[in-house]
C-alpha cells in the first residue's frame, strides 16, 4: 500500500492523461479519465503498491492481449470487477519495463563519429544498443538498413543536423538492475504488454528490434548504474570513443546518485575523453534543466556532455518526444 487515497490516484491519473496521453493515445487518454472518474476502480488502484498507470494499463492488456484491451469506460469498469485479483496479481508481481526503441531517431543525431564504444545504462533488453541495425526516415533523409524490421520516423523541427551515416560502433554493452531477456517469452510478453495497445507501429517495431536482438545478441550486465559502472567502464576497449548514455533512467534513481553517476563519468575522464547523452524528462537532470526553455513539461531533454580531464562542457541539444516521435532542435 502506498498510503495514498482515491482523489490522489484520479489526480494521478487526469495528469497521465493530460499530460502523456492527450493527443498521442487517444485510448488510454479515454481510459485514463475513465479511472479518474470511477470511485471502485480508484479504490482498487490505491490498494495496490505501485499505482502507476502504465502498470495498471500494462497489467491489463497481459491479460487481454491488445485486442482484448477495453475500449470504453463501461467494459474497463466490467473488466475490473471480474478480473480484479487477476489483475491486483500482475500488478504485485511485476514493474513497468519499456525498451522504446523510437528514442534511437533522438539519440542518433548526438552520437559523434565513430568508431564507437557505446554503453547504455538502464539499457531494458539492450535493444537501442542495435540502432545501426535500424532504418530511419528523418525528414526527406533515409539512412541505415532498408530492410530492417525496424523502421523509424521522426518529425523535426528547427534546424536540425541530419546525420550522412550511422557511426561504427566498434563495441557496445548494456547495464540495468533488471535486465529482459530477449529469449524469456513470459518477459518479453509483459514488454510488450506494455506498449500502449492503440500503438501497434510501436509494438511492431519492437517486435521487430526483438528479433534482432536474438539473431545478433548483446551483452547486457544486471547491475545499477552506480555501483557497478565502473567495472563496465574499465573494459572498453581504448581504441574507440567512449558514449554513454540512458534515455528514461536517471528519473528512477535519486538526485544524490544521478551526481554519483555522473561524479563516475568525470573520473572517467581523467584517462580518456568521455561522451554523455541523456535524454530525460525535465527536472532529472539539473544542469540541462536549467538550459530548457521555460514552459516545457512534456518533451524530454536531449542532453549532450562532454568530459575531458575532469572538466564537463553542457549542451542542451533538443527536445523529444518521450517516445522519440518528434524532435525540436534548440
Ligand atoms: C523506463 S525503462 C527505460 C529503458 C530504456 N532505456 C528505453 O529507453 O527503452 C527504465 C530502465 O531503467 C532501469 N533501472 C532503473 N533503476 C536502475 C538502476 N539503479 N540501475 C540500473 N538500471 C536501472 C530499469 O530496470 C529499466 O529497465
Amino acid at each position: 500500500m502506498t498510503g495514498l487515497g482515491a482523489e490522489d490516484v484520479a489526480k494521478r491519473y487526469r495528469q497521465f492523461a493530460e499530460q502523456e496521453c492527450r493527443g498521442y493515445s487517444e485510448l488510454y487518454d479515454e481510459l485514463a479519465v475513465a479511472v479518474s472518474e470511477d470511485p471502485a476502480i480508484l479504490e482498487f488502484i490505491a490498494t495496490m503498491p505501485v499505482i502507476q498507470p502504465n502498470l495498471f494499463f500494462a497489467a491489463i492488456q497481459f491479460l487481454t492481449r491488445a485486442a482484448g484491451m477495453p475500449k470504453t469506460a463501461s467494459q474497463l469498469r466490467v473488466l475490473v470487477r471480474t478480473r480484479d485479483r487477476e489483475i491486483a496479481d500482475v500488478m504485485r508481481s511485476h514493474r513497468t519495463q519499456t525498451n522504446e526503441v523510437g528514442r534511437c531517431s533522438v539519440l542518433l543525431r548526438a552520437l559523434p563519429p565513430g568508431p564507437l564504444a557505446l554503453v547504455e545504462v538502464g539499457a531494458s533488453a539492450g535493444l537501442c544498443l542495435l540502432l545501426d541495425r535500424f532504418h530511419y526516415q528523418l525528414g526527406s533523409t533515409s539512412l541505415g538498413e532498408p530492410a530492417s524490421p525496424v523502421q523509424l520516423r521522426c518529425k523535426t523541427n528547427g534546424p536540425v543536423p541530419v546525420p550522412t551515416a550511422i557511426p561504427t560502433i566498434a563495441w557496445r554493452r548494456g547495464l540495468d538492475a533488471y535486465p529482459i531477456d530477449v529469449h524469456d517469452q513470459e518477459a518479453v510478453r509483459w514488454l510488450l504488454a506494455c506498449v500502449w495497445a492503440d500503438h501497434p507501429d510501436r509494438r511492431r517495431r519492437l517486435e521487430g528490434a526483438i528479433e534482432l536482438a536474438r539473431a545478433h545478441p548483446l551483452v547486457v550486465n544486471t547491475g545499477d548504474l552506480v555501483d557497478d559502472l565502473p567495472p563496465l567502464l574499465a573494459d572498453v576497449p581504448d581504441d574507440a570513443q567512449l558514449v554513454v548514455f540512458h534515455s528514461a533512467v536517471l528519473g528512477y534513481v535519486d538526485l544524490d546518485r544521478r551526481h554519483a553517476f555522473a561524479n563516475i563519468l568525470a573520473d572517467t575522464s581523467k584517462r580518456r575523453d568521455v561522451t554523455w547523452l541523456s535524454n530525460e524528462a525535465p527536472g532529472v537532470l539539473p544542469e540541462m534543466t536549467a538550459l530548457s526553455p521555460p514552459g516545457n513539461e512534456r518533451q524530454f531533454l536531449l542532453g549532450r556532455t562532454r568530459f575531458t580531464n575532469g572538466q564537463r562542457r553542457d549542451e542542451l541539444l533538443a527536445l523529444a518526444h518521450p517516445h522519440g516521435a518528434d524532435l525540436t532542435w534548440l
